[in-house]
């Protein structure tokens, strides 16, 4: 059926048979959209000076393109706008070009990637391409990997596994560690899997922000002798807060020595072992295969679009046998490993593609251009920040959080808050994470855009201001 929509006589669907024009001057007005806002989005703000009423509901009889492309644009308008280059708060910088043509082709393909029969040529893409950063990182032969719609959902993916593979499924008193540090994903994980508070463990951290091995070993004692198990510890490859790196040498062989599943949240900091030479300086870049799994998130500093997120395993065959219940729906063959059946979700979409080629055009020249860049960056903006007033916390990452060092909780809090927005009215937007029972600052340095010349009046800014 097709209906006039002003200017467009479009069809529901693209059409089978006929030459999609009307979906071609679609897909170029919308571009067109789309791309004088990102040449106009440093003129704009990281956040949109109002939100726009735009209409939720759909009518009777469907809205005309024109509304539509209206709507658009009102949508861009109030978004928040990672491409600026004040955009400095979170690990979500602004989207790589090429992966926004791999969701408009992952988009327009709307394979699945539950079975192999949906998605023939990406399941082998993503199977490869899982494989392929095993091998990146040291996993040998049997290693291979699944990916899933944001990091918390490959942590769980890991827990799940790791407890099916201890036997400890059904076991109400079942534990996994973690340190005080790591993501809050872990506590949703621990509610899903069931995993009682008090059975979810967490370590304490030293002054840089890494797991206290004296406390795990401590940790692992006290919980044996309460007769518990541990399924699964925890170390994490760039903390959220600082970017601490745990100690994954340590941590890999206590879990050896006691057969206890290692898992990795390296959803920010893994990323770094694509490099190729750069960043042999972070400590235990080059031990991560040691690990039984390990999450790498690509959407939060190589731009590939949300989301991107993977799960590598030393393994393949616990995914299969944790997560396999057979489809019955699905025509298939005991030899075709339909990926549905590799983690918790089901019906997924064909994330890989982005991924894929932001990969295939970045090369590893350009991966390490990028993590160069915001390491760089944060070196720098560290060098200017005046040390004799503030107090630093960040690791070798591209992360750093800061407060005053003179002041006590409650003034830091007034201060970060102060400060906070009178960067957001400079058009910089940066984080106020509560970390150590205060608000303090934090700047993630993995905008592409951003240029020196912002990072030094930005540490500027924070030295004169510093008695605000
Ligand atoms: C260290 C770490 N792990 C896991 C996550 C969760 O990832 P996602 O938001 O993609 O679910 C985050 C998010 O910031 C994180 O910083």
């Amino acid at each position: 059926m097709k209906s006039d929509l002003n200017n467009f006589l479009i069809d529901y669907f693209p059409s089978p048979n006929g030459d999609n024009k009307e979906l071609l001057k679609l897909l170029n007005q919308t571009s067109e959209i789309i791309c004088d806002w990102f040449s106009h989005s440093e003129e704009l703000s990281p956040l949109p000076q109002n939100i726009k009423n735009v209409v939720t509901e759909p009518d009777k009889c469907g809205c005309e393109i024109k509304i539509l492309l209206e709507d658009i644009n009102s949508l861009i308008s109030s978004s928040f706008n990672p491409s600026h280059p004040g955009s400095l708060a979170h690990l979500d910088p602004p989207p790589l070009t090429i992966s926004i043509v791999g969701d408009l082709v992952a988009g327009s393909l709307n394979n699945n990637l539950l079975a192999e029969e949906l998605s023939p040529c990406i399941s082998l893409i993503e199977n490869n391409l899982c494989k392929w950063f095993a091998t990146e990182l040291g996993f040998g032969d049997s290693s291979g990997g699944i990916a899933a719609s944001g990091g918390t959902l490959n942590n769980l993916n890991a827990l799940v596994c790791a407890r099916f593979k201890a036997g400890l499924t059904f076991d109400p008193e079942a534990c996994f560690i973690v340190s005080e540090e790591a993501h809050v994903s872990f506590k949703k994980c621990a509610r899903i899997i069931g995993i009682k508070d008090e059975n979810l463990i967490s370590i304490e951290t030293d002054n840089y922000g890494k797991m206290d091995i004296s406390n795990l070993y401590n940790e692992i004692k006290k919980t044996k002798s309460l007769g518990k198990k541990i399924f699964s510890i925890v170390a994490t490859f760039g903390t959220t807060i600082r970017g601490s790196i745990d100690p994954i040498y340590e941590i890999g062989n206590i879990c050896k020595d006691n057969d206890i599943w290692f898992h990795i949240d390296g959803s920010i900091g893994g990323i770094f072992a694509l490099s190729n030479t750069k960043y042999r300086d972070i400590k235990d870049i080059n031990n991560l295969n040691i690990a039984n799994s390990i999450t790498i998130n690509p959407q939060k500093i190589l731009g590939i679009t949300k989301t991107s997120s993977l799960l590598l395993v030393d393994d393949i065959n616990n995914l299969k046998k944790t997560f396999y219940t057979g489809l019955p729906y699905i025509d298939s063959t005991e030899e075709v490993l339909n990926r549905g059946e590799l983690g918790v979700q089901g019906s997924r979409p064909a994330e890989i593609i982005k991924l894929w080629l932001g990969l295939r055009f970045l090369g590893k020249d350009g991966i390490d251009n990028i993590l160069n860049s915001s390491i760089r960056k944060k070196l720098l903006f560290e060098n200017i920040l005046d040390k004799d007033n503030f107090y630093i916390y960040s690791g070798s990452l591209h992360i750093i959080s800061f407060e005053p060092n003179n002041m006590n909780s409650d003034q830091i809090n007034n201060w970060s808050l102060k400060i906070k927005k009178m960067l957001l009215n400079k058009k910089i937007m940066i984080s106020r994470p509560f970390y150590k029972n205060r608000y303090i600052l934090r700047i993630v340095f993995g905008n592409f855009n951003t240029k020196d010349s912002h990072i030094i009046e930005l540490a500027h800014f924070l030295n004169k201001n510093i008695h605000e």
